[in-house]
């Protein structure tokens, strides 16, 4: 069966620098406890009207498509990971196959929030194994800075996060010594609502059953979006960080070691390990606990934040753009995030 590679990539961080001292003029915070507890340094903001995760998704696209040497009509499908789409419905996907005049292609959109980049890699590198793609553009994307509550109220999630995209493009292998040799997907759904976004949405759960009853369907609407999620700040990212961090430590490793032992290989054999970059603190539990060199992990939340289903693209993109991802390299991508959803890619460049 044929294996997939990446002929391109590409990454888009827009223009606005927000260091952790810009943010304390809209919240009680800190540089130090921010640095201490996340490893950021700084974080980049779209573009308030003029960037959306769209636009970013096709930038990076660009590059990446040049970079293979590949044209918008030699796209033969679109898969976009995001959890901050420009729009509730349709996806981005659609939006970049507009952009880009593409072909009347397939576009999917992916939901897997950290780990969405880590799923629609796996979903393109199926695709190429089975012929039926030749040219499959991925893409990860976020404008967070968008949806965030700016109030001390919400500090523990709004100064994580930031903006960027990253996009690949995918081809079958020239030769059985590069591509994809394997991807990893897990998911447990017992946590979802520990760092979730519930509004808007059809869950009714701020709702009491007396409450419930006594809306008539005029009145529906407001259960869906109303004035007083707005007003008790529930149209915001809510997360139990350290719940998240305890189950982080614990999968981000076991998924990793997954890929390895599949093929035969162990952490040593590693060049390169591309975490999602979801905290400083946990990628560095992760590189103790598997026992990686400094040189073996790339990390640059200290510069983007978290820019979830983004940022591992941009950290694979910049890693190779410094010359840190070689040919031939064995290169392991692991994602873990809301969800709960993980999974890894274990790949020779
Ligand atoms: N500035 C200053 N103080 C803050 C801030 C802030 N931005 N945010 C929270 N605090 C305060 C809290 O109010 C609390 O104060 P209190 O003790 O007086 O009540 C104190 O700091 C500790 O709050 P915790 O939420 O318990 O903070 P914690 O020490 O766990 O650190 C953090 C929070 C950094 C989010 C941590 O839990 C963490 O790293 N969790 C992992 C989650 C993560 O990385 N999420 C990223 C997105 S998900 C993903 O990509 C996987």
């Amino acid at each position: 069966m044929l294996r997939s590679r990446m002929a391109g990539i590409g990454k888009y961080l827009p223009e606005q620098i927000v260091r952790n001292q810009d943010l304390l003029r809209y919240m009680d915070t800190s540089d130090e406890w921010i640095q201490e507890r996340t490893g950021i340094q700084e974080r980049r903001y779209a573009h308030r009207t003029a960037e959306t995760t769209t636009t970013m998704g096709v930038a990076a696209a660009q590059i990446a498509m040049d970079r293979a040497g590949v044209t918008a009509a030699e796209i033969d499908f679109i898969i976009f990971a995001t959890l901050s789409p420009d729009y509730y419905f349709p996806g981005c996907g659609v939006l970049l196959q507009r952009a880009m005049k593409m072909k009347e292609i397939g576009a999917l959109d992916v939901r897997n929030q950290c780990s969405g980049f880590v799923y629609a890699l796996s979903i393109a590198d199926q695709y190429i194994r089975t012929g039926t793609y030749k040219n499959i553009l991925v893409v990860g994307a976020e404008k967070h800075s968008f949806g965030l509550d700016f109030s001390t109220r919400g500090r523990n999630v709004s100064v994580i996060f930031g903006d960027g995209a990253g996009a690949v493009v995918i081809q079958p292998a020239r030769n059985d010594q590069e591509g994809i040799l394997s991807t990893h997907l897990h998911s447990d759904g017992e946590s979802a609502e520990i760092l979730a976004m519930y509004n808007p949405g059809t869950h009714a759960n701020h709702w009491k059953q007396e409450e419930f009853a006594s809306f008539d369907d005029a009145a529906i609407g407001q259960m869906f979006f109303s004035h007083a999620m707005i007003d008790k700040g529930q149209v915001y990212p809510y997360m139990d960080g350290p719940a998240v961090f305890k189950k982080a430590i614990v999968k981000f490793p076991e998924v990793i070691l997954e890929a390895l032992e599949k093929n035969g290989l162990t952490p040593a054999d590693l060049n390169l390990l591309i975490p999602h970059q979801a905290n400083l603190r946990i990628a560095q539990f992760v590189q103790q606990k598997l026992g990686l060199q400094d040189s073996q992990v790339y990390n640059n939340i200290q510069y983007y934040g978290n820019t979830t289903a983004a940022s591992v693209p941009i950290a694979l993109c910049e890693a190779w753009e410094k010359g840190k991802v070689k040919e031939g390299d064995l290169i392991c991508l692991a994602a873990f995030g809301s969800g709960f959803t993980w999974g890894s890619v274990l790949l020779k460049w």
